[in-house]
């Protein structure tokens, strides 16, 4: 029986949280035919998803909201109890935003956590969704009775890629599931049992690791060919055949081996600090991480000053066109997006910036006030003296380069994720650019004429 201000189970899952990994976990497990009940406390975010409307853009997310909130298999509530009552299990999903440190605050999780406290049975369990550093919930598992819940407490840590999150849901690399309680890991472990995937069942502290690890890893691979693809800009070589080769070998992988504009997004920037920040708090010099992030950040220094090299040695007054803004393509998401710090950095070596992004444009415009947000290509890049390409939007592939030809006062292109293509665009009279590329003759010599790396303090 169910003990005094709880409800037994019946069958209903709750998530507290509906950001990108709450919803999106949410509306899979209702698709899986689970009755969800999801927990937002946001009004905007509320009223949308009220209206059944996705607050946030995600491939296939407004189209399975549609259908899973259209039949009553997911329901929206901001009360904590109600959604509660009566589930078997609840996913706490919510934000793990970056201290000023780096650490992760937790305040959120705490406040959820202490919320169900109130509501929450042992016949339930209480699953970590969002991404708290090594050693958090154990230390929660461990916390004094008073503290701590009633129902056991496990975390099964998130994978998704923004952009394909949903299937990654369906066609997950691996599922993790940490904590001591063995028929707690195994009740979470039913939901993916239907999938053909591996489920790691583990302690709570290997599962955050795995989490952590698999980001930084990623990162780490990212810096590594970046500072790859500058050493091929000082020496000679491709960087993408060189990608090419050495992902050619099966034990490195040719994945993540994009050079370019580096790694942003909520959650690289974030989790690579974080772990640097607890393995410090620990005592431990974590080198790989601190170098990963400081070459990331140069590669946004390095983009600059590579515009401004060819543009003579000076960008005051001159018009840049940033096609690109979201961090990756498929996505509105502007988190740490390089697209912003590059913009910041542009504009204050006086440079007049106007930026044009698929959908990302309404995200960017307040955090950067000083640039133009247009919502066509074509009129971000009128009377550019250069185009620079930031996010690898397929689109940016497919537009008229002639048309642009005609429209820009200089034809230069510098290119930070190396997707255009170079023999079009040289037919069509640009000066083009890419990240991993020994410069023409020409322009290195006018490189020599400028300080390296120097431009300001990167916001
Ligand atoms: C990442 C992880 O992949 C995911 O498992 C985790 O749950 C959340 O963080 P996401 O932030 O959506 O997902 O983006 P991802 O596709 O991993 O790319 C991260 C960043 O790295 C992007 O800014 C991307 O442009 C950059 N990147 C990626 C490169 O610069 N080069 C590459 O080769 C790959």
């Amino acid at each position: 029986m169910a003990p005094a201000g709880t409800v037994a189970d019946d069958g209903t899952i709750a998530v507290i949280g509906a950001g990108y990994v709450g919803l999106v976990t949410a509306a899979w497990l209702a698709e899986c035919g689970r009755h969800v009940r999801v927990v937002e406390t946001a009004p905007e975010r509320l009223g949308m998803l009220r209206s059944h409307v996705a607050p946030i853009h995600e491939s296939g997310l407004q189209d399975l909201l549609t259908t899973v909130m259209g039949d009553g298999r997911l329901t929206v509530t901001d009360d904590v109890g109600e959604a509660v009552r009566g589930a078997g299990i609840t996913f706490v999903a919510v934000g793990t935003p970056p201290l000023p440190d780096g650490g992760a605050d937790l305040r959120q999780v705490r406040d959820a956590l202490g919320q169900l406290r109130r509501h929450v049975g042992p016949d339930a369990v209480v699953v970590i969704k969002s991404t708290v550093p090594p050693g958090t919930t154990q230390a929660l598992i461990d916390a004094s009775p008073r503290d701590r819940l009633k129902a056991p407490l496990v975390t099964c840590p998130e994978f998704l890629r923004e952009g394909s999150a949903l299937n990654d849901c369906r066609n997950p690399s691996r599922v993790v599931i940490g904590g001591d309680d063995v028929p707690a890991r195994a009740r979470v472990a039913d939901l993916f049992h239907h999938l053909d995937t591996a489920v790691i069942q583990t302690d709570a502290t290997s599962a955050e690791m795995i989490k952590y690890g698999s980001n930084a890893f990623l990162a780490l691979k990212i810096s590594f060919i970046n500072e790859l693809a500058r050493l091929c800009e000082l020496i000679g070589g491709d960087i993408d055949v060189v990608a090419d080769g050495l992902g050619a070998d099966p034990r490195i992988g040719r994945a993540f081996l994009n050079a370019g504009l580096g790694f942003g997004g909520s959650c690289f920037p974030k989790d690579v600090a974080a772990l640097d920040e607890m393995a410090g708090f620990h005592g431990h010099s974590f080198w790989l991480l601190k170098a990963a992030t400081e070459v990331n950040l140069q590669q946004r220094r390095r983009f600059v000053v590579k515009v401004q090299e060819a543009l003579g040695g000076s960008l005051n007054g001159k018009r840049i066109a940033v096609l690109g803004l979201a961090f990756k393509p498929g996505t509105d998401d502007v988190r740490q997006a390089p697209s912003i710090d590059v913009i910041r950095q542009l504009v204050d070596f006086g440079a007049r910036v106007t930026a044009y992004d698929p959908i990302a444009g309404p995200k960017a415009e307040p955090l950067i006030p000083q640039a133009t947000i247009c919502t066509d290509a074509y009129d971000c890049v009128r009377g550019a003296d250069a185009v620079l390409l930031v996010t690898e939007w397929p689109e940016f592939e497919a537009l008229d380069w002639s048309r642009i030809a005609g429209l820009v006062r200089r034809r230069l292109v510098v290119d930070g994720r190396n997707l255009l293509d170079e023999r079009l665009l040289n037919d069509l009279g640009f000066t083009y650019l890419r990240v991993g590329r020994r410069p023409a003759k020409g322009a290195r010599k006018r490189r020599r004429a400028t300080a390296p790396l120097a431009s300001p303090a990167v916001g």
